[in-house]
């Protein structure tokens, strides 16, 4: 059976683990790690996936970041990613699980984090949770993207704006 759990009690090491084995040791150039560069993954809407024998199966992250507009206006944003599934595990539906987990306890949670932006496959992160690449073509990203993957969802009443740069929640940190 699979239990879908906090990532906080997770060792670090079998996360790093895990994703070099889903995305490939050369994973941290993404442009997905530098928009949330410095900043530590939200243990509340970060979760791990575990068999019965305590091995690691997937991870879901998410971090604070931000879309800046001008010197003035941050909007706070939850960044999702990486979501990993094991490679000898994957298309088993661990992936759902995890994301499921996410929405539910973004629903439950502040406004503030509500609206998600991701790096990901519009196929998957689209055709289930209704993530979009609609409103995302005018943001700058640090960091090359095909802009169709470049997708948000967004928190009930909330409006961003057309233009704006994606970073972390804190710079210069
Ligand atoms: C992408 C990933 C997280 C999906 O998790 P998963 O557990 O393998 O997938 P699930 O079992 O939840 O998939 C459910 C459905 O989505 C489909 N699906 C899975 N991955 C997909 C993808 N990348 N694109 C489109 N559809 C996908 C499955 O075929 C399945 O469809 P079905 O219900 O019609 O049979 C996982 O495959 C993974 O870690 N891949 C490697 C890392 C990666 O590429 N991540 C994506 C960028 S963040």
């Amino acid at each position: 059976m699979i239990c879908i759990q906090s990532l906080g009690a997770i060792m670090p090491e079998a996360i790093e683990a895990l994703l070099d084995a889903a995305f490939g040791v050369d994973r941290h150039a993404r442009t997905a790690y530098r928009i949330r560069a410095g900043m530590h993954w939200l243990s509340h809407l970060s979760f791990a996936a575990m068999d019965d024998a305590g091995s690691l199966l997937g991870i879901l992250q998410c971090w604070p970041v931000a879309l800046r507009c001008g010197e003035e206006r941050t909007h706070p944003l939850t960044l999702v990613g990486p979501v990993a599934v094991a490679p000898a595990q994957q298309r088993g539906g661990i992936g759902r699980r995890m994301m499921d987990a996410l929405m539910a306890q973004v629903d439950a949670g502040a406004p503030d984090t509500a609206t998600l932006v991701m790096i990901g496959d519009p196929e998957y992160y689209g055709r289930f949770y209704g993530f979009s690449a609609d409103t995302t073509g005018g943001w700058d990203v640090p960091g090359p993207v095909e802009r169709h993957r470049l997708l948000a969802k967004y928190a009930p009443c909330v409006m961003l704006p057309e233009r704006g740069t994606l970073g972390p929640l804190q710079l210069g940190r």
